[in-house]
């Protein structure tokens, strides 16, 4: 099996990677990735020897028609996209390039060569947010799309052009839509990351708003564990959830990091609100429980003491991306919220 996973050196991606290098030892597995500012090869170190790494844009097609003619993938998953909301906000043309028209290169390589499965990793980010004071409602596969910041719009085209090549072309596609995930290899510049982070270095920890908006937490492997099902055995055409009840406000989550850190509350700084920040994302898993088997093993009391750890084990990772042209980023992005 010639298995193409594209953005394998990001968050999911790596940790994708990890998971099917080490299941599936008789797999080809080739990894597509532009190396952007969240594209680390140090993800993919322990496994560099298992897979075959090519540097390539999703959305350049005659670099990705090459990689199709030589290497024949029978599947392929689609992490490669960029992926915070914060700069999207700040700058969206580029979420519109990879994520809508990086998703149409692909796929119409699949289409040209053939493939056994497309496999589109989206986010729960499609259906907009729900509100804080009605815990009953969640997120199915049947929640109309309404997204909110440029990512998630962006994120939301590439499904509808998913679902429009499977119903056009009968191209064999599954698109999962995930929760918010951690665990190892996070970037820093996301919540649970980046509060570690600063927590480790006495920094400020710079919480939007009230701290009061929720999302339901899926540690890394749940999700890697999830998406292998759906492409061995999820229905062409579908669309499944993937998340579960574990559901916190982010406050929550900064005061947790804060205990198992033994640091002080002190270090909490609330900061200007993002722009049309989604209040509540929690997912239905009904389907792919019921379809597939899957449920998440990890609850985040237990995956948050883990990820912690990792971080604690793994500072040179880390370290060296809170340097240089990260900072950079950092700085533009904090200096207008008032926390540095
Ligand atoms: P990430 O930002 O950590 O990694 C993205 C990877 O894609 C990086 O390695 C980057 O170099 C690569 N990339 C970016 N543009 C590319 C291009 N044009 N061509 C090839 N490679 C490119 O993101 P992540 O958190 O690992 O997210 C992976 C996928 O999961 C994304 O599609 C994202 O929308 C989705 N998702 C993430 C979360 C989450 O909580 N992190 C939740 C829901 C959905
Ligand atoms: P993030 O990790 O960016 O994921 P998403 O926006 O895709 O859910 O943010 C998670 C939540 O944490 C979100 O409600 C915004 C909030 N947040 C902060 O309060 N401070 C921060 O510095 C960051 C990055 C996020």
């Amino acid at each position: 099996m010639n298995l193409l996973i594209t953005g394998g050196a990001g968050f999911i991606g790596g940790n994708f990677t990890h998971y099917m290098v080490n299941k599936y030892p008789d797999y080809n597995i080739i990894v597509l990735d532009k190396l952007t500012y969240a594209g680390n090869l140090e993800t993919l170190e322990p496994v560099m020897n298992n897979i075959k790494f090519i540097k390539s844009d999703i959305a350049d097609r005659d670099a990705v028609y090459r990689l199709f003619e030589e290497e024949k993938p029978d599947i392929v998953v689609n992490f490669a996209a960029e992926s915070h909301v914060d700069r999207s906000i700040d700058d969206p043309e580029i979420f519109l390039i990879t994520n809508m028209l990086g998703t149409q290169v692909l796929m119409d390589a699949c289409r040209k060569y053939g493939i056994k499965r497309y496999h589109q990793v989206s986010t729960d980010e499609v259906y907009g947010d729900l509100p804080l004071d009605r815990p009953d409602l969640f997120f199915t596969e049947e929640t109309p799309i309404h997204t909110s910041s440029p990512y998630s719009a962006s994120k939301a085209s590439a499904d509808l052009l998913v679902q429009a090549y499977h119903r056009t072309y009968n191209l064999p596609v599954t698109i999962s839509r995930c929760s918010n995930n951690y665990g190892p290899y996070h970037f820093p510049e996301k919540l649970i990351p980046l509060m570690i982070a600063n927590a480790l270095n006495d920094k400020p920890l710079p919480v939007y708003g009230k701290g009061e908006n929720v999302r339901d937490w899926l540690y890394v492997e749940d999700h890697c564990k999830a998406i292998d099902l759906i492409i061995h055995k999820g229905r062409e055409g579908e669309v499944y959830n993937i998340g579960g009840h574990n559901e916190k406000t982010n406050i929550y989550i900064v005061k947790k990091i804060l205990e198992l850190l033994n640091k002080p509350e002190s270090l909490i700084t609330y900061v200007t609100d993002r722009k049309g920040h989604d209040l509540r994302y929690a997912i239905d898993p009904t389907k792919i429980h019921n379809e597939l088997g899957w449920e998440p093993e990890t609850k985040f009391d237990d995956g948050i003491v883990k990820t912690v750890e990792w971080y604690l084990a793994n500072k040179s990772w880390w370290e060296k991306i809170i340097s240089g042209e990260y900072m950079e980023y950092y700085k533009k992005m904090y200096i207008n919220r008032g926390s540095i």
